[in-house]
């Protein structure tokens, strides 16, 4: 599909959007159209009742007058924010696409602060919801596909625009690798196939080094080997750097939990919706994600981050609870549940990234525990962090990008919980503050590294659609860090 920016409406087109401020007051090009079509824009918003609240939508259809075959006036509140504009794109995205439409133009001449910020808002709104993960749907009848083909801006701003949308397109295009990684299924992306699609950031400028079994054995990273010891796929450890600033800067760095298939292992999940672990690799899907999004709009700022991809499978080689695996750092873990695999994967790649780099501070991403969909749902997304000036930084991130986050507590109080006598520590605690003592190990592997861990397991997969994502994979975590690095760590 493909989205535009315009001073000048073009002649003929499928579908004509204007907008209307609330209280029902027509914007110029809204006004424009009910001369032409002999107050047809005021008479059905008045049948209507429609207010011009944000969000809003109506259409009208067959207008006399104008050649377009439909009218959707779309509702500017008070007026539109950033989130606001990209949301209200991706809501006519949907539209468009569910009345078979193929080409629209969309008139934003009032109703935001600063047009042309909005303008390239909308478009990436529409961009992101356009997304559909279809690759296998070999019978579908075309009348099911999407329709939607070309979508036109128009706005006074149309060079701010421009210049604006060209960073906004390469963080949807991060958005959209994430999508694809995570909903592949797991027979297609394991952690060598995975790998392979993290090397081709190298386009970008991205550089990719891949460690295999006997790289990361010889450095000593017994946790994330013992989770993949009963695959038949190799595990695989992926670290990818972005260069955007002087050379000697230090970087901001991101690790994902890339688990391509969680079975539990030897302590095997229930049957039903097994299937959804398969995107379980969803913190390293948007660590790939925001990588390509930071060299896409070549972001001012040194990068790294590393996937630790492993498929945990029951089998004669797989990892007994019981077991006590040595990690890289030195410290001990003893096994009571071969499905608490996530923490482990990151016990590894945590220490390595921060002994490697030496990172300003380090993010985790993981859909590491059931317990954060009892607490937070599907709306936020929690995390955890030793460092008071990150988490306030993240939470603004997601208030401006609409991938909310909400902090959590760490407390020594809670490291009694994973205390055992036969190692340093064991892999779960009991049965309360599950996400909480996921949380305190992932801690011991920081290093005093100003750090944050967010858990996704509520928000990777969504079983509805939102304005910014069909329902399936959301990518929720790449606009989120991509913004965060936006405003606080570039130049
Ligand atoms: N990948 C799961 C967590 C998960 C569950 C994510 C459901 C998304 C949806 C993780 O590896 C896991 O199995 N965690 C266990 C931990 C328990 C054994 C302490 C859990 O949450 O049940
Ligand atoms: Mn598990
Ligand atoms: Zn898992």
């Amino acid at each position: 599909m493909k989205v535009g920016f315009a001073d000048k409406a073009p002649q003929k087109t499928g579908t004509i959007i204007v907008g209307v401020h609330e209280g029902r007051k027509l914007t110029a090009a809204a006004q424009m159209l009910d001369a032409a079509t002999d107050g047809a824009v005021s008479r059905s918003v008045k049948t209507a009742g429609f207010n011009g609240k944000k969000h809003q939508t109506l259409q009208i259809l067959a207008p006399a007058g104008v050649k377009a075959d439909r009218i959707v006036l779309m509702g500017l509140g008070k007026g539109l924010s950033a989130l606001d504009a990209a949301k209200t794109g991706g809501a006519l995205c949907a539209l468009l696409n569910a009345v078979h439409e193929k080409d629209a133009v969309i008139h934003l001449d009032e109703g935001a602060e600063d047009l042309g910020d909005a303008a390239a808002e909308m478009a990436s709104g529409v961009q992101l919801r356009s997304y559909r993960f279809d690759r296998y749907r070999t019978r579908e009848p075309a009348d099911k596909k999407p329709s939607l083909k070309k979508v036109t801006i128009v706005t006074p701003a149309t060079s701010d625009a421009r210049k604006r949308h060209k960073s906004l397109a390469a963080v949807a295009e991060g958005v959209h690798l994430t999508r694809d990684l995570v909903s592949e299924p797991p027979n297609v992306l394991y952690p060598e196939s995975f790998a392979a699609e993290a090397k081709k950031l190298a386009e970008l400028g991205v550089s990719v080094e891949v460690l295999g079994e006997k790289q990361m054995r010889k450095l000593g990273m017994g946790a994330l080997l013992g989770v993949g010891q009963g695959s038949l796929r190799e595990s695989q450890m992926v670290v990818m750097q972005w260069q955007g600033a002087r050379a000697s800067a230090a970087p901001v760095a991101f690790v994902g939990k890339g688990v391509t298939f969680d079975t539990g292992g030897i302590s095997l999940k229930p049957g039903p919706g097994m299937e959804e672990m398969k995107w379980d690799m969803g913190g390293a899907g948007v660590v790939a994600g925001l990588m390509k999004a930071l060299a896409g709009r070549k972001a001012k700022v040194n990068a790294v981050g590393v996937l630790g991809l492993v498929e945990n499978m029951p089998d004669g080689a797989a990892q007994r609870p019981g077991d006590i695996v040595t990690t890289m750092s030195g410290q001990t873990i003893e096994i009571h549940n071969t499905d608490a695999e996530g923490r482990l994967v990151l016990a590894d790649a945590l220490w390595y990234t921060q002994d490697r780099f030496k990172p300003r501070y380090m993010i985790d991403l993981a859909t590491l525990t059931g317990a954060m969909i009892i607490a937070l749902g599907n709306e936020y997304a929690g995390f955890f962090s030793n460092d008071d000036d990150l988490s306030a930084a993240l939470s603004a991130a997601g208030e401006a990008t609409g991938e909310k986050v909400w902090r959590l507590p760490l407390a020594e109080a809670y490291d009694n919980l994973i205390k055992t006598d036969g190692a340093d520590m064991k892999n779960i605690g009991g049965r309360g503050a599950g996400s909480i003592t996921a949380a305190q190990l992932l801690q011991r592997f920081v290093n005093d590294t100003p750090w944050a861990h967010l858990d996704i397991a509520g928000v990777t997969w969504s079983s509805k659609d939102s304005p910014l994502a069909a329902k399936g994979a959301t990518a929720y975590g790449v606009r989120l860090l991509d913004r965060l690095v936006a405003d606080n760590y570039e130049g």
